[in-house]
């Protein structure tokens, strides 16, 4: 008898292991998921990606619009599937890197002769480099929009190397940075080329440093706990592509890979305040003003004049809130002492972006426009960007947290949920316990 349903539990093992290798291949995910953790220091929003051969785990800055994934191979690069990218090779056409790269010294991952390069950036520090363009395994997740599901391999996935010293200013850990943005290499467009899924994903920034908030990339739906499926209530805006490259190095011609739309004015209470209309446009010619998105600016950096107007509109309706001295980066400080509380953060004047109509509009909340500083201060957590930024507005991490953004490439247009603590939820409610 024992020994009977012994056998029975080595064959059905057997069984599974067999049937499961066996699936593996053919199994297409129609979403991956990645895990998103916000750096206390640095403010950075962090992911995990695996890669290699064997596996290595490594921690990336996520930049929403850069251009593509990019690692540190001086250091501690071991992997017996890197394959460097042969000049003229299709790898490199597809990744528009020109050129043909030698490197005098002993071949190594980051140094092999006849081989193709890119400029891997450091959007935090505006550096960039010079770095070869590679290939190797990268694995992650799938998902059903609701718990990660069985872990998929990209086998020639590409990416660019870059030297150590390009890490300096990115989080303690990090080894490089995973570019989001529009470029045929970027994360969106390789994984969805890779499984056969639609052009898009999802991002959703937890305003928590200890608990992890979610990108998606591919098919809805978009799952939080209890059961709300985010991506079934979402206003959408045209995405809009800024013709001149805001990358820290590029070629003459080169578009921007990151997110722009089109905010046409902003109301502060709903009461519209006066801006130059100008600053909030793309210049064709040299691709200044507009408005885009990042995740490496931890707040909403403003134009100056943009910036006035903001806070003296707020600071007017907040007349209510008393001042207090301002704390670095902020300009606008108030005793919170007597500040009522919503569900969607501090009682304060709504701040809304309008976009290509007046009844499209993203309202910012007392959770996204304010920061705790300390006990009883509250800073209006927007930064003064100066006169004649190249962005006149780039809305920053704290005012995406909580809300879901879903770019979707083919059709060029952002979903945007608003705060998700409407419907008490938060970015940091998926279930990352996996289902298989
Ligand atoms: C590249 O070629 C040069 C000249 O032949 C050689 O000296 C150098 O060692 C080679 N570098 C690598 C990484 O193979
Ligand atoms: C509006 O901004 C543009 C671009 O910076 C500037 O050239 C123009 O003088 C500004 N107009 C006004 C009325 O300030
Ligand atoms: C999370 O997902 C796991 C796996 O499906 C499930 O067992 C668990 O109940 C879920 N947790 C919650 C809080 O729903």
């Amino acid at each position: 008898m024992a020994s009977s349903s012994f056998h029975f539990i080595l064959f059905s093992t057997l069984f599974f292991s067999l049937s499961f290798s066996n699936a593996q291949p053919s199994f297409r995910p129609r979403a991956l998921v990645l895990p998103v953790s916000k750096d206390a220091s640095t403010l950075q929003y962090l992911t995990r990606i695996n890669q290699r051969t064997p596996l290595v785990s490594v921690n990336v800055v996520v930049d929403l619009g850069g251009q593509f994934l990019w690692v540190d191979c001086d250091q501690g690069y071991v992997s017996s599937s890197y394959i460097p990218a042969r000049c003229n090779s299709a790898q490199c056409s597809l990744a528009g890197a020109d050129g043909c790269g030698t490197c005098n010294a002993p071949a190594r991952p980051g140094c092999n002769n006849n081989t193709c390069g890119l400029l891997p950036d450091n959007t935090v520090t505006r550096t960039a480099t010079s770095g070869e363009l590679t290939q190797d395994v990268l694995s992650l997740q799938s998902t059903n929009g609701r718990n990660p599901g069985p872990v998929v391999s990209i086998p020639r996935y590409l990416f660019t190397c870059a030297a150590t010293f390009l890490l300096d200013g990115l989080a303690n850990g990090a080894k490089g940075m995973a570019g989001l943005g529009r470029a045929r290499i970027g994360l969106p467009s390789q994984f969805a080329a890779a499984f056969s899924f639609n052009r898009k994903f999802a991002i959703c920034l937890s305003s928590s440093t200890s608990a992890n908030g979610v990108i998606f990339f591919g098919n809805e739906p978009y799952v939080m706990q209890p059961n709300i499926d985010i991506s079934t209530s979402l206003i959408y805006t045209p995405l809009l592509i800024n013709p001149v490259s805001t990358a820290s190095a590029y070629s003459q011609g080169d578009r921007s890979t990151e997110y722009f739309i089109g905010v046409k004015s902003i109301k502060v209470n709903e009461k519209a305040i006066s801006l130059n209309s100008t600053l909030l446009t793309i210049q064709s010619d040299d691709g200044y003003g507009g408005t885009k998105i990042s995740t490496v600016n931890p707040y909403t950096v403003l134009e100056s004049s943009i910036y006035n107007a903001l806070t003296q509109a707020f600071v007017r309706e907040a007349s209510y809130l008393p001042r207090v001295q301002s704390v670095a980066p902020f300009g606008f400080c108030f005793d919170s002492t007597n500040v009522g509380s919503t569900r969607v953060g501090p009682a304060v004047p709504s701040i809304d972006l309008v976009l290509q109509s007046e009844s499209v509009y993203w309202r910012i909340f007392g959770a996204n426009s304010m920061v705790q500083v300390r006990d009883n201060v509250l800073c209006l957590g927007f930064v003064d960007g100066g006169l004649n930024p190249r962005t006149s507005i780039v809305i920053g991490g704290h005012q995406l947290e909580d809300n879901l953004l879903q770019f979707d490439l083919a059709t060029s247009r952002l979903g945007f949920s608003s705060s998700l603590l409407f419907r008490q939820t938060t970015c940091s409610n998926f279930n990352f316990t996996s289902n298989v």
